[in-house]
């Protein structure tokens, strides 16, 4: 089936710099979760790919399509038409024409319309009966709306069989009556389709060349007009503007939280968890609120996310325990670790089993074996960190030099005072011990205690007393004295 996606209006009210179907709905450009509906529809089979339609913002939209085929191989099959000047959704269509294969139906998609979901893309493309190398029917997605207003709507005769969709602009009060709409969704027959959109004209309110008026045009010739409705009604919802955004946002991140918890998660409040990407659990998982979920997060069973966390691309073992506002990405955790409060796990950290990283302690690219801690305010940056090490409060690994950086290794048992730093590249042997405020630049050997600190000493000492400080009034008053006695002085010298 060919999949032509309309997406070149400019979306005036979203007030942005960017084009509409850039703006993201849970992280992902609005194009990217229509295009992703797509591209899983057609399956690997179908040669060509979907087609968008741009025109506003097309470099930008350019850019994401080749930005996001890096990303995903799949995305490579999608090409572009362009609609320079935005003459109607008729005008975008016919822009896309001779990419379609006459031989197979079209489904026509919105770039704005994020939510459709490919089950009931299914569903039309099969009430559209299409068979390659035969017209198929024409099958429209309609919705029933409470109110219709700003739609076009679907017009039918006294047997029910649909004539016509009337948008609203050119409607009679009657026809504004109607509640049935159009969602813009439609799988037709492209042979016909050729001719109907060549014979659009634009005599209508907006004097724009509507691809609905190719409906009538059906009627006319014989084709056969089905209609079908989404299973649900936010799979048709369209976004203009940032209140549409943020509603839909909702829904959709609502949508996620009931089928984390029809999985067996638990959440604090389904309405206050946002997963932008994926998220995977095992069983008696909790999430506390105000979470953030970015790419791919795995929790294995028995974790628990404290409030206000923020995990991306991360793997985290079972019953591990993430306490409040701790911030983890690209990390892995190991089964039973303890996380934050307030801790930070940055790309490459790589922690077994039973860990301990407490608040304010920041990880990079580090692997700490089981049993280790770092409890309280520590940098541990490119080492690799032993069993049953103790990395006390304030330790820094000095890993960059300004221009390069460098590894720090501390191996098992190894046990590290207060406020120490290690100036990598360095070595702390099996079970060596280094007192608080050390400096470590040359490697230390095992099972002794490792020490650089300045000999203290003590001196005797009086502290300084306070020097009362003039209220201000009074420090005017002492100026203009002293101001007049030097005049006088200096007048005296004179004479
Ligand atoms: C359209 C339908 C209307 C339907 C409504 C559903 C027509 C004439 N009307 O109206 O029946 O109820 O959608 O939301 O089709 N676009 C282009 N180029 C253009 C014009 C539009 O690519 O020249 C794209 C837009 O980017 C958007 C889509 O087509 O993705 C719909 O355009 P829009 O202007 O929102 O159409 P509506 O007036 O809402
Ligand atoms: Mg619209």
């Amino acid at each position: 089936m060919n999949i032509v996606i309309l997406a070149a209006g400019q979306g005036k009210r979203m007030k942005s710099a960017l084009p509409k179907v850039l703006q993201t709905l849970a992280g992902k450009p609005l194009l990217q979760h229509v295009l992703g509906t797509a591209l899983a529809l057609q399956g690997k089979a179908t040669k060509n790919g979907p087609i968008v339609v741009v025109g506003h913002g097309a470099a930008e939209v350019k850019t994401f399509l080749a930005d996001v085929s890096k990303e995903d191989s799949a995305f490579e099959k999608v090409s572009t038409a362009l609609q320079a000047e935005q003459k109607g959704t008729g005008h975008a269509l016919l822009q896309a024409l001779s990419k379609l294969d006459v031989q197979e139906p079209t489904l026509v998609l919105y770039g704005d319309v994020p939510l459709i979901s490919k089950k009931t893309l299914s569903k039309l493309e099969k009430l559209a009966d299409g068979v390659r190398g035969k017209d198929c029917a024409l099958a429209l997605l309609t919705q029933n709306l409470a109110n219709p207003t700003g739609y076009g709507r679907i017009v039918r005769d006294a047997e029910g069989s649909v004539q016509e969709i009337v948008e609203e602009k050119d409607a009679t009060p009657s026809q504004k009556a109607i509640k049935e709409i159009n969602t813009g969704i439609m799988v037709l027959p492209t042979n016909s389709l050729k001719k109907w959109l060549k014979s659009l004209r634009s005599s209508n309110a907006q004097g724009e060349y509507y691809l609905t008026d190719v409906i009538a045009m059906a009627v006319k010739d014989g084709v056969p007009i089905r209609t079908t409705q989404a299973d649900h009604e936010f799979e048709t919802v369209g976004v203009n503007s940032r209140d549409q955004l943020a509603a839909l946002e909702r829904v959709h991140q609502l949508n996620i939280a009931n089928q984390l918890m029809d999985a067996g998660i638990s959440l604090a409040d389904p309405a206050r968890i946002d997963v932008r990407g994926t998220l995977e659990c095992g069983t008696d998982v909790f999430i506390d609120v105000g979470c953030v979920f970015e790419g791919a997060v795995t929790l294995a069973s028995g974790t628990k996310v404290g409030p206000y966390c923020v995990i991306r691309n991360s793997v985290i073992g079972k019953a591990v325990a993430i306490q409040a506002y701790s911030h983890i990405d690209g990390a892995k955790v190991g089964n039973q670790s303890v996380i934050g409060p307030y801790a930070r796990l940055r790309p490459g950290a790589d922690l077994a089993n039973d860990v301990h990283i407490g608040n304010f302690v920041e990880v990079k690219n580090s692997k700490i074996a089981s049993n280790s801690k770092a409890n309280h305010l520590a940098y541990v940056g490119d080492s690799i960190v032993g069993s049953r090490v103790n990395i006390g409060a304030g330790t820094i690994t000095c890993n960059y030099d300004g221009v390069n950086k460098h590894k720090t290794i501390i191996e098992d048992d190894v046990f590290i005072g207060s406020d120490t730093q290690l100036v990598a590249p360095v070595r702390v042997g099996r079970g060596a011990t280094l007192g608080a405020g050390t400096t470590l630049t040359k490697d230390a050997p095992a099972n002794q205690l490792t020490i650089s600190r300045a000999k203290q000493i003590s001196l005797p000492w009086k502290r300084p007393v306070k020097v009362e400080k003039m209220p201000l009034a009074k420090k005017a008053i002492v100026k203009k004295v002293s101001a007049k006695k030097s005049a006088s002085k200096s007048s005296k010298g004179k004479k």
